[in-house]
């Protein structure tokens, strides 16, 4: 089959590409940067260089495919999130429609049904192809935003650590901590991208004729128990995930001077989490957990937090 994949080198796009590649498909692969063309040549895929913002480029993209992969990389520059996703779904739908693709697979996420702000599923209702909406959980890759966190370097971090864990973790040097408004025992199920390429992956050579919607996970747990995992992996096992009322969240993010509207999705986002509906819609719907579990992802992590 000859199947396009956007969201270039990416967490899923990268293994999703590798594992096309290794099935025998011919694979072209979505970049904004040109200078991504030999490491995605050297995946065994071509290159397509251009951006999910022009339409002309993903219907010209797009024409004799027999099935596109399209995800929308979040773009935390955009001041109103939900707007900038709901301009690029009309952008992918668009180019499907004008480029006749029988088969899209379209990455949304486990809280999308749940977040006015994150889900632009239904751009994709009119078109005729056969579709499958993609709703993973929460990526294990999030994890790396937090390196700093996790370090509790500098005053900010020490400032955390008293207010949070108390001045006996600040005078024995346990600091660091992750914190959200969602977090603490709060249950969630937490996913590999690898995974998620795996599911991908299958899901591009099916042709349902009715759209189907997959949740895709690995591993179930509190916060508080990833959080240890994470922590053990970087010789922090005292580590724990502090929760967050939704006011405080939103008050650091506007501290932190993330746009209001962006502050406001973003608290929407893990306020659904929080409120375990994101974990109750998960369960109903009983996918197979993927292979990759937490602790081997920690030990990935441990490696990139080193070098940090
Ligand atoms: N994080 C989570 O917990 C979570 C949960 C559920 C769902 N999701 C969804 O998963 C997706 C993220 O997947 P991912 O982690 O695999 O992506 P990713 O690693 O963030 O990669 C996305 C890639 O897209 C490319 N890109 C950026 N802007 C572009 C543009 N304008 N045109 C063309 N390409 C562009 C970039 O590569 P180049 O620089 O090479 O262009 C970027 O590396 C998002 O849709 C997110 O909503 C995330």
């Amino acid at each position: 089959m000859k199947i396009i994949v956007t969201g270039s080198l990416g967490n899923i796009s990268k293994p999703l590409t590798e594992r096309l590649v290794s099935r025998g498909h011919t694979v072209c692969v979505v970049s904004s940067n040109a200078k991504k063309r030999d490491a995605i040549e050297n995946l065994g895929a071509m290159p397509a260089i251009g951006s999910i913002a022009d339409v002309a480029f993903l219907t010209d993209t797009f024409k004799g495919a027999d099935a596109v992969y399209a995800m929308i990389p979040l773009n935390f520059t955009e001041p109103d999130l939900g707007e900038y996703l709901r301009r690029m779904a009309k952008n992918y739908a668009q180019a499907l429609k004008q480029a006749g693709t029988k088969r899209v697979v379209v990455m949304s996420g486990w809280a999308a049904d749940l977040t006015r702000s994150e889900n632009v599923e239904d751009v994709f209702d009119g078109l005729t192809t056969s579709l499958t909406i993609m709703r993973p959980a929460s990526f294990y890759t999030n994890f790396y935003q937090s390196i700093d966190l996790i370090k509790g370097k500098g005053v900010i971090g020490k400032f955390l650590t008293l207010r949070y864990s108390g001045l006996w973790a600040l005078l024995t040097g346990k600091t660091g901590l992750l914190m959200g408004n969602y977090g603490g025992d709060d249950r969630i199920v937490f996913v590999s991208p690898k995974d998620i390429a795996d599911a991908v992956a299958e899901e591009l050579t099916l042709n349902p004729q009715k759209t189907t919607i997959r949740y895709v996970g690995s591993e179930e747990m509190t916060c508080n128990e990833a959080a240890k995992i994470i922590g053990t992996a970087v010789g922090k096992p005292w580590l724990k995930w502090v929760l967050l009322s939704d006011k405080e969240m939103l008050q650091g993010l506007k501290m932190a001077k993330v746009p209001e509207k962006l502050a406001e999705t973003l608290v929407e986002m893990q306020a659904a989490m929080h409120s375990g509906k994101t974990l109750e819609n998960f369960h109903r719907s009983q996918p197979k957990m993927g292979k990759v579990k937490l602790a081997d992802f920690a030990e990935e992590f441990a490696g990139v937090y080193y070098k940090k």
